[in-house]
């Protein structure tokens, strides 16, 4: 446990809150879910399911017809053959997280992975007794964990690397090349790579490549949380190679005994026509938002140094306005009550320097935000 920090955005959040209990606008630009409610369709289709008592535990794998529709979404959205029997669906990203670093980790074996990454996977590492070897990635490699970073942090205990494209906290991609490149890197020092390719869907004037296109034997997580706008409904999937399936299925049944069933069936409807035209629409409102936060940030002295073309992030140097971003980010809450997430979340490389900036509220509330910061410079 000793391992396993809180988010220090909960603090923020907390104090947040605090204010707007006393009655001030807060601006929350903190939040790592989108603001748009789940489309319609899925809500019918979940609140029909509940009406027809599908409240029972299902399959632990899942519904067969969602892992069907899961493996159809593959073939239709990446042209990529993903057979259903290779999908496991779980309780959010996370679930799938616990799932495939369960699978690989024992006592005392290292997973490599970014820093700046997602604070969720060191803690999960932890958990397991393992250890997580960050690697310091800086701008110039767009924050992104690369073939040749593996090599030379990869020791005897290695056993995995990991890495998101889209990633939090830096919205950056990995090519389809950089991806083939780190499963290479992985397999020929018999480790395995873990993909978390969670913000698929939400990218802008580019798509993300699946790493199931270039390496059928990467473990692969998603989630319906953040393109398809389902968080609260707690589901999410991943693919594994076919000699995998059978020790991943015996971990969700004793971790989880199944995914929420009534999610489940409300995630049925998700791959709809309908559902796909208006999450189109609602990424290209995330893409309007990221236009205008990257043309207006740099007007308050921060510096955005590697383009963020995918999630719903911003990850700004903010060197030229503060040496504390921690503090920073405390001032911008208390005096100009807008609040951001410190670099201090996301690992031990420079944190001081670096702020998340969530672009999930619309673009009146944005310009607002970058109104009251330029009022504190
Ligand atoms: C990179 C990444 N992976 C996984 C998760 C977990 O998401 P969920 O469990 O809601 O699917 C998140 C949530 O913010 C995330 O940013």
């Amino acid at each position: 446990m000793g391992d396993i920090g809180p988010f220090q955005v909960m603090a923020i959040l907390e104090r947040a809150r605090q204010l707007q209990a006393d009655g001030h606008d807060v601006i929350h630009l903190e939040v790592g879910e989108p603001d748009f409610p789940t489309p319609q369709a899925i809500v019918d289709a979940g609140r029909q399911a509940l009406s027809d008592g599908h409240t029972f535990y299902t399959a632990a794998q899942g519904l067969p017809e969602l892992r069907q529709a899961i493996s159809g979404f593959y073939q239709q959205r990446y042209g990529v053959a993903v057979a259903p029997e290779r999908v496991i669906v779980t309780p959010g990203a996370s679930g799938a997280l616990q799932i495939a670093l369960s699978l690989l980790v024992d006592e005392g074996d290292e997973v490599v992975m970014a820093d700046p990454t997602y604070p969720c996977n060191r803690h999960f590492v932890s958990l397991l007794g393992g250890r997580p070897l960050g690697v310091a990635v800086g701008s110039e490699q767009r924050f992104q964990l690369l073939a040749s970073d593996v090599a030379q942090a990869w020791t005897p205990r290695s056993v995995a690397a990991m890495v998101a494209s889209p990633a939090n906290p830096t919205g950056t991609l990995l090519s389809a090349g950089e991806l083939a490149a780190l499963a290479q890197a992985c397999r020929v020092r018999g480790g395995a790579l873990i993909v978390d390719e969670i913000y698929h869907g939400l990218t802008y004037g580019c798509d993300a490549p699946t790493a199931l296109s270039v390496a059928p034997d990467a473990i692969v997580i998603n989630s319906f949380s953040k393109y398809f706008q389902m968080t609260g409904w707690r589901l999410g999937w991943l693919v594994v190679p076919p000699e995998l399936v059978e020790p991943a299925l015996r971990l969700a049944q004793n971790l989880f005994l199944c995914p929420p069933s009534m999610a489940q069936r409300a995630a049925l409807a998700a791959f709809s026509p309908e559902v796909l035209d208006e999450l189109e629409t609602r990424r290209a409102e995330f893409g309007r938002r990221r236009d205008y936060l990257l043309q207006a940030l740099p007007q308050l002295g921060w510096r955005l140094p590697a383009a963020p073309e995918g999630a719903f992030y911003v990850y700004a140097d903010v060197s030229a306005v503060t040496d504390d971003s921690f503090a920073y980010c405390r001032r911008l809450l208390e005096e100009g009550h807008v609040a951001i997430t410190p670099g201090a979340d996301f690992g031990f490389n420079q944190p001081e320097r670096y702020v998340r900036v969530a672009y999930t509220t619309g673009i009146d509330r944005l310009a607002e935000a970058v109104a009251r910061i330029g009022k504190l410079a």
